[in-house]
């Protein structure tokens, strides 16, 4: 989970993360530069998996594909993002923070979603619960997720995987210390087992 504040730190920081072990790259649509540093990474990195996040409507929808990402993901989901979402040629995963969020995205079909804010939308917990009634839909949580708490969600047999700001925290990035974003990164990718 990556926030692009000046679009030089885009492909060393992309480069770093990737030489860590993690390609996939979920760069928010929060900072002007995000969209050009989206397709920087793009073209630097063709064999990282690079997405947009913080996607909330349709014209995000629209620069996320222009960019060349392959996924995108959003906070929240609402019936205006998630019908723009069905005709983009890539995938959406949506937010959600409750079963009522959930099961709309049911309805359109999404079988795995983001848990957001995850820590505290009740964190592991609330993943476990949700899988009783909704043992079909596999989750990637995000919000509040670090070294301290990040086993608590991978332990879960209905997570996938989970998202965080951890690895590339801003004064590593400001300072360009690519080698320590590259060790976070290594940390994180090693938590696979
Ligand atoms: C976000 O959208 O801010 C992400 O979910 C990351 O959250 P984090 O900074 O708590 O990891």
């Amino acid at each position: 989970m990556i926030v692009i504040d000046r679009l030089e730190d885009a492909v060393p920081l992309a480069r770093a993360l990737v030489a860590g072990g993690l390609n996939v790259l979920e760069v928010t649509l929060r900072t002007p530069v995000a969209v050009e540093a989206i397709a920087a990474m793009v073209e630097a990195l063709p064999e990282a998996i690079i997405g947009s996040g913080t996607v909330c409507d349709a014209a995000q929808i629209e620069q996320s594909v222009a960019a060349g990402c392959q996924f995108m993901v959003s906070p929240g989901a609402t019936d205006r993002l998630l019908e723009a979402a069905a005709s983009a040629p890539i995938k959406l995963l949506p937010g959600i923070a409750s079963a009522a969020e959930l099961m709309r995205c049911r309805e359109y079909g999404y079988t795995e979603m983001k848990l957001f804010p995850a820590e505290t939308s009740g964190g592991a917990a609330a993943i476990k619960a949700l899988g009783g009634p909704f043992g079909d839909v596999r989750f990637c949580p995000t919000g509040g997720i670090g070294p301290h708490n990040v086993m608590d969600y991978l332990a879960l047999p209905n997570v996938l995987c989970v998202g965080g700001s951890w690895i590339c925290p801003s004064e590593l990035v400001k300072a360009g210390r690519w080698d320590e974003i590259t060790e976070l990164a290594s940390n994180a990718a090693a938590l696979r087992g």
